[in-house]
């Protein structure tokens, strides 16, 4: 892949500028120092290897060369509301849960708020990163990696979650530069209702685990059980406790996780 032919690929949906590396960072990190440069609205980092690719909560995202999609999506303030930027997490899921159902066939749900399974492993991480000052925001960096031949499965030790990826969850090879431009066509267009009901829906109805019991657990504090009942407007996750009480969780440093009651 070059930037030439990425260009000719995505050439019918409406971008801004767009980079391709063969070696990066991270394509976050480079989005967040190509803001600098003000680059327009949807501007597009593509690399085909990272060596120090981002997930949440510090960890490590597994990019090894020629194996995976690892892309990053600048978005402007003037063009979106704040308010829909806790949904951006929500968005990104959403693109690629929605294509792998609907041109791949593959049974794919979101694990709240960024992760998207297949048969219960993991294949797909969102990692969204906002410049704020004060209230304002400066700009948002949606950044999406998809395992997708199983070169990009990350070692068992490096995992935050039992992974996989598109090709073993399909049992064949796929084009990975397809599957990107099908998902940034869907991400594309789910944008433009992302501050609608019909919006907030979709990304609840894929969601895993509705209705069963979960634990989310959180860096220094006791894991919380409930029953999972779904979204709040702002995506925050609705659980029902144990007592009946209903409770809701900001994405943030959440990690969630099904919970076996037996
Ligand atoms: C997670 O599941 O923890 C989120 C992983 C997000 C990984 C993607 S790969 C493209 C973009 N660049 C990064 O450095 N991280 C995101």
């Amino acid at each position: 892949m070059d930037l030439h032919a990425l260009q000719s690929i995505l050439a019918d949906l409406h971008l801004g500028s767009m980079a391709y590396f063969n070696v990066l960072d991270s394509t976050n990190a480079q989005a967040e120092r190509w803001v600098e440069d003000g680059v327009p609205h949807l501007s597009l980092v593509v690399a085909d290897e990272q060596t120090a690719g981002r997930g949440r909560s510090g960890r490590a995202w597994f990019t090894p060369r020629g194996a995976g999609l690892a892309f990053s999506l600048i978005l402007r303030p003037e063009q979106i509301e704040s308010a829909s930027i806790p949904r951006l997490t929500g968005l990104g899921a959403l693109a690629v849960c929605e294509v792998l159902q609907r041109e791949y066939d593959l049974q794919a749900q979101i694990k709240w708020p960024n992760d998207v399974l297949v048969g219960g492993r993991k294949l797909t991480g969102v990692l969204v990163e906002a410049d704020w000052q004060g209230d304002e925001i400066r700009s948002a960096v949606l950044g999406i990696g998809i395992n997708v031949a199983p070169d990009s499965v990350p070692p068992e030790s490096e995992a935050d979650f039992p992974a996989t990826c598109v090709e073993t969850a399909l049992g064949s090879p796929i084009d990975r530069w397809t599957l990107l431009r099908e998902v940034l066509r869907v991400l594309l267009s789910r944008l433009m209702d992302i501050d609608q009901d019909e919006f907030l829906q979709a990304w609840e109805g894929n969601l895993v685990y509705q209705r069963e019991w979960v634990q989310l657990l959180r860096e220094g504090s006791e894991p919380v059980i409930g029953r999972l009942l779904g979204l709040r407007s702002d995506g925050s996750l609705r659980m029902a406790l144990p007592n009946g009480e209903e409770v809701f969780f900001q994405a943030g440093e959440i990690h969630l996780r099904k919970f076996d009651r037996s």
